[in-house]
């Protein structure tokens, strides 16, 4: 429950969008979270208040005099009891009023009201999007610290298409775990591997393993929370794009080599999830191997592929790097041995048929100081907490690097 104990209130403006706020709410609570909707005159033009009471199980307010509130100020009530205020959709109308500070209606009131956070995602028209007077207020909201999620590009209730449309309401509630997730990694460009790798026999056939690429997506997703830059090379896996991913695809475990090597240059973290395949085929056919009636079966000769994992941990600068190891039996002493056989300061054991295709999963991490233990859980619970074990790790590593980083990102900044 990623958003346990969070507190959001979530404002609908009037916007055909309206409707997908009504999922939202649905997705923030499955995620934990409780949810104080309200409403402005429009928004309840679209999609009726019941349908958010029913939703959340709680009244929806809407009217900035509303008796149910004993003291008769929601503004002030509903501000202090929110960790933060989401208004989902926003439309142009309410930016313009909460950029120039206008209290004409409750959620108005209580957006100025307010000592925590506002998020907003945008919805409208793309030509309202791009109107100055909208430019205008979008500018002042970004510097008084409003955070803008989204507007997403492409088809819009209008027929048009282009900039203004309302991301998806999975999307934003991921925004929503990113905004309460720590920035521990903030400034740190991370480079993983993922899923498993595809080795071709003849272009319909071919080897491969049983990995999901679920823990490595996880982890993707868990870092760029704690507000990495990642990059995610993907073995061939259906699996969506995590948030906030950059996401190379690749096939071969030569591909997957080469792509690690062509990024690996100013990361602070190396991981290796991916089960890269060891052996490649050495005499691929470039056309279908035919079955004949009494033939015998092809002869297959392998190629041992490279070893990414260990050729990062030994290049001159190397980040930090950390191992998987999918091991079937002891899983201290193969990991030990795996750990030293990579030459990487970390090494996370885990079994194979426990984890691979499973939703969940349990580590034994393997560094100089010892061993820790993380539970099974499912794994975006696991790789959040494995992402705390690393940062522990590389900040005692290299504490430094981040800044360095930062101060240069803002002198070229003040330039552009
Ligand atoms: O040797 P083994 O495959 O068990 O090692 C697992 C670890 O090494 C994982 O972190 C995996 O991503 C990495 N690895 C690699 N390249 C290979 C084989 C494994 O990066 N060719």
């Amino acid at each position: 429950m990623e958003l346990a104990n969070r507190r959001i209130v979530l404002g609908v403006t009037g916007g055909v969008a309206a409707y997908k706020a009504a999922v939202l709410a649905r997705d923030l609570m499955a995620r934990g979270a409780s949810v104080q909707v309200v409403m402005t005159a429009a928004g309840q033009r679209f999609v009726g208040a019941e349908t958010f009471q029913a939703l959340t199980g709680q009244p929806v307010f809407s009217d900035a005099w509303d008796a149910r509130i004993e003291n008769r100020m929601p503004h002030i009530e509903l501000s202090r009891r929110a960790d933060v205020v989401l208004v989902a959709p926003a439309s142009a109308d309410f930016l313009a009023r909460i950029a120039h500070g206008l209290c004409d209606d409750l959620l108005a009131t209580l957006c100025l009201a307010r000592d925590c956070p506002l998020l907003v995602a945008p919805a409208m028209n793309r030509q309202m999007w791009e109107h100055p007077a909208t430019r205008r207020n979008v500018a002042t909201l970004r510097d008084d610290g409003v955070g803008f999620i989204g507007p997403d590009s492409g088809v819009q209730a209008c027929g048009e298409t282009g900039e203004g449309r309302m991301l998806e309401p999975s999307d934003i509630a991921e925004h929503l775990c990113a905004h309460f997730t720590p920035k521990r990694f903030a400034g740190r460009r991370v480079l993983l591997t993922a899923g498993p790798t595809f080795e071709p026999i003849d272009p319909v056939r071919g080897i491969t393993n049983l990995s999901s690429g679920k823990m490595g997506f996880a982890l993707a997703r868990a870092l760029a929370f704690a507000g990495a830059k990642v990059t995610l090379v993907a073995g061939p896996t259906t699996l969506p794009t995590p948030f906030g991913t950059r996401r190379l695809d690749v096939t071969t475990a030569m591909q997957m080599h080469d792509a690690v090597m062509a990024e690996v240059g100013g990361a602070d973290l190396f991981i290796g999830v991916a089960a890269v395949a060891d052996w490649r085929v050495a005499n691929a056919s470039k056309s279908k191997l035919k079955k004949t009636a009494g033939g015998a079966p092809p002869d297959l000769q392998f190629a041992l592929n490279p070893d990414i994992l260990a050729a990062v941990a030994s290049l001159p600068a190397a980040p930090y790097c950390v191992g998987f190891a999918a091991e079937s039996e002891d899983l201290e002493r193969n990991g030990q041995a795996k750990r030293a056989a990579k030459g990487v300061p970390l090494l996370c054991a885990n079994i194979g048929h426990a984890t691979f295709g499973r939703d969940d999963n349990e580590l034994l991490l393997i560094d100089e100081a010892g061993l820790t233990r993380l539970e099974r859980a499912d794994k975006n619970t696991l790789a959040a907490r494995l992402v705390l074990e690393i940062a522990n790790r590389l900040e005692a590593a290299a504490p430094d690097r981040p800044k360095a980083r930062k101060s240069r990102a803002r002198r070229r900044g003040k330039h552009a």
